[in-house]
Order: structure tokens, then sequence, then C-alpha cells
């Protein structure tokens, strides 16, 4: 009997092609799983594909919601950025594709699952590395890096070959994976690091030059850090990040063009539009700023940092994350309120905040009539805040050494009580290892 393998399928060209061979050379009964993260426009024609390419059976899952609610929200709550920029669209997803791909494979008694993903990205760590974590008996086999090798016009040659159900567009001059957290935009002219993206890039978000005059005005509520109302609408998590990608995107909110440092080692260049992602990260971040204690708010920040690589390097089931994910939970007890900001012009601003949890007290902060901050607590607080430094310049000399005005030769006093001084210039020290640099002074 032929051994069943569940594959990932996004009806495009190369997972159209994948069907039919995985039948033909691989002998291999398909599954094709395709699961709706947002970008489906039609889920029907995609099923019918999948079995007209060879598919045994075709599934197809609407996971919008858990995907939101059960890895974009975690994310949000740990101020998960790659880089500090890329809120993880693609990265999101793929774990939960796997999962599905794990739980259908284990009812359809599948010993294989399959994606589309190539060997040169990191999508392919993510699949497989979750695959495994699920459950390390699966096989997992990936076509186009284990034993299809095609270019496109070969794909093409073959799905008329076998009169494969393919639609041939002209081809998209870029790579795209989209979803509803974010659409990923690389290759083609974007290889070249400093080109400006060119606007056919972008789907949805308008150029600045583009985008409506004036500001849009939004307000957003937060409950234990996730957001539950647009401007006082209660709204469940697909439609919020919809219509915040709608109205973002209108204003040009959420373009992002970095240098990534992909897993498998290489740098790429790398453009996003992530609107909804942008808006709620700059709105969750501020509220927190407004709740949360001191230390807790820094240490997050490290946390983040952590959360956005395990992500991103496809680490989503285990134990880590979910540590990780216990520690930011407890921290967003108090993360409600209400955050209002405004859409212009490419950014998301902030322009107030509030919340009954707030640790922002007027009366400490003011400047002005009612201030009730201790001042004199300020001397005493100072004077050991200052102590050690005290000590050591004391014993061992001031730690830094270098002056910043000139030598005294060059200090001429000109006229009567008119000390003129000159600053010295600054004294370069590092170069690029290797690099002789003749400016160099010492
Ligand atoms: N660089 C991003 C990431 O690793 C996006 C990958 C997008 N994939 C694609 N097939 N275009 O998450």
């Amino acid at each position: 009997m032929p051994e069943k393998i569940v594959l990932a399928f996004s009806g495009g060209l190369d997972t159209t092609v994948a069907v039919k061979w995985l039948t033909e050379t691989r002998g291999f009964d398909v599954v094709a799983l395709t699961v709706d993260l947002g970008s489906q426009p039609n889920l029907n024609a995609i099923r019918e594909r999948a079995l007209a390419a060879g598919a045994l059976q075709s599934c197809v899952l609407d996971a919008r919601q858990p995907f939101i609610e059960r890895f974009c929200w975690p994310a949000l709550k740990a101020g998960a950025l790659y880089q500090g920029q890329y809120p993880l669209a693609t990265a999101l997803g793929r774990p939960l594709i796997a999962q599905l791909l794990v739980e259908v494979a284990a009812r359809e008694g599948a010993t294989w699952v399959g994606h589309g993903s190539t060997g040169k990205g990191n999508d392919q760590v993510r699949f497989d590395v979750a695959v495994g974590a699920l459950n390390p008996k699966l096989n997992v086999l990936a076509p186009l890096r284990d034993g299809m090798e095609m270019t496109r016009e070969e794909e093409i040659a073959y799905a008329r070959a076998k009169n494969l159900p393919i639609e041939v567009k002209p081809e998209s001059p870029y790579s795209v994976d989209e979803n509803l957290w974010g659409r990923s935009i690389e290759a083609g002219a974007l290889e070249d690091a400093l080109l400006k993206p060119p606007e056919d890039a972008f789907r949805w978000t308008s150029s600045v030059d583009n985008a409506p005059a004036s500001p849009a005005v939004i307000e957003l509520t937060f409950e234990r850090g996730v957001p539950t109302t647009l401007d006082g609408r209660r709204t469940r998590g697909v439609s919020l990040v919809e219509e915040l990608n709608r109205l973002g995107g209108l204003h040009g909110v959420g373009r992002i063009d970095m240098i990534e440092d992909r897993f498998v080692g290489i740098k790429s260049r790398e453009i996003y539009e992530a609107p909804a992602a942008v808006i709620l990260h700059t709105a969750h971040r501020a509220l927190e700023d407004l709740v949360l204690d001191a230390e807790v708010g820094r240490f997050k920040t490290s946390v983040a940092t952590e959360y956005a690589r395990l992500v991103y390097q496809g680490k989503w089931f285990s134990s880590h994350r979910r540590d990780l994910d216990t520690y930011v939970q407890s921290t967003q007890g108090a993360v409600s309120g209400t955050v209002r900001l405004t859409l212009h012009k490419g950014s998301a601003q902030v322009i107030g905040r509030s919340s009954p949890y707030s640790l922002y007290r007027p009366q400490l902060a003011t400047y002005s009539a009612g201030d009730q901050f201790d001042h004199q607590a300020a001397v005493g607080f100072i004077k050991l805040v200052g102590l050690p430094v005290r000590t050591q310049a004391a014993v061992q000399g001031s730690a830094v050494t270098e002056p910043l005005l000139e030598d005294d030769r060059h200090v001429v006093e000109v006229g009567p009580g008119a000390l003129e001084v000159g600053l010295a210039e600054p004294v370069l020290r590092t170069a690029m290892p290797g690099v002789v640099d003749p400016d160099l002074r010492r």
C-alpha cells in the first residue's frame, strides 16, 4: 500500500506540481491541506486544484481565529519584534500550519508530512523543527528541497505535460508570503539593498505621497494585554486585525525595510507590510510603559528579544517558549486600558493613554502646585547613588582621563576678565581591524 503524506498546499505553482510529483515520482497518496491564515482568496478553487493535481483528499481549514488568538496575541504580549522590527508574520504562521499537518496526519494515518519550503530560508527550519517537536516519529519531506528541484520554467512545462490546472500568471517579481499579521516580500529587485523598494512590492499600504493628508485618530483598549475594542466597539481578534490593516494601510503605516539575519546564516533584504501588527505593538508598548513597574518593563525588553529570536528560529513548540509565555502572561495583569494614536503619512504615533492601573501619578510628576515629591529626599538618595564613584575617584583617580579642553598651552586670556579656551579634538582610538587609517592620530 502506498504511504500517505499530508502536504501543506497553497495552491500555487510549486505545491500543485509537488502534488503530482509526490504521487507519480515518489508513489505517495497525497492529502492536500490548505490553511487559511487570512490570505486565501478562493478556497474552493484551491481544493479543486489539489484534487485535479492528483491529491486523494483535500482539506481546507480557516484557521484565522486560532492564528490571531493563539499565536499572534502571545507574541504581541511578549513584544516580540525580530531585530527590533519584524513582527514575525510568516514565522508565527508556520508552527500553526505544522501543528495542523501533524494533527491531520494522525487522523488520516499518514506517516509523512510535506511542505513547499525551499532549502534556503527559515521556513524549512520552522516546519521541520515544529513537526519533530509535535511528533518525532513523522517523516518530513520538502519536495522543493528534497529531490523535486525544478526551475519555474521546468515546473510550468511539467504542469502542462501532466495537464495540471495551473494559472500561469505573469511571474511575480518578488517572493511573497502573507497572512493576517503581515505580508513578507523578498527577492527580485529588492536584492539590491540600496534600491528603494519599487511601489509594486506593496499591496496593503499607501506610499507616504498617496496617504491622506489628514490623520486618522483611533482608540484601542486592551484587557490584560489583549486588544478588545477599536474606537469603542468590542471587536474580536480577526476583525480587529483586518480593520487595522485596512486603516493603517490606507495611511501608509507598517512598511518595514530591513536587512535580516536569517537562521541559516545569510543576511537578506526583507520588506514587510504589517499595519495592524505595528499599530498594536506600538499601542501595547505605550500601555505597558504606563502600568508596568520599571524593573519589569526593563527586564521584559530582554524577554521580548529572546521570544522573537526563538519564534524566528522555529522553536515555537519548546519548553523555552512555554516558560517565557508564563512570565509574559504574569506581567500582563495590569495591561488594561486605552491608547489613542494617530495614523498619518506612514507613522502610527501614540497621542494619549489611560488605565485604572496607571503608575503615572500627576501629583508626583508635576512641576506645578500640588507637588508631593520629596525634594529633600533626593539629596540623600544622590549621596548614596554617587558613593561608589566618589570613593573610586578619591582612591584611584577619575575614570575619565581625556580632557575636553585643549591643553594649557593653548589657553589664552584676552582682555580683562575674558578667558579664551579651545576644545580639544577627540582622539580616535579604534579602526576596523586590518584597516589602516592614515588619519588616525594615535
Ligand atoms: N524573512 C521572513 C521570515 O523568515 C519571511 C519569509 C517569507 N517567505 C517567503 N516565502 N517569501 O520569516
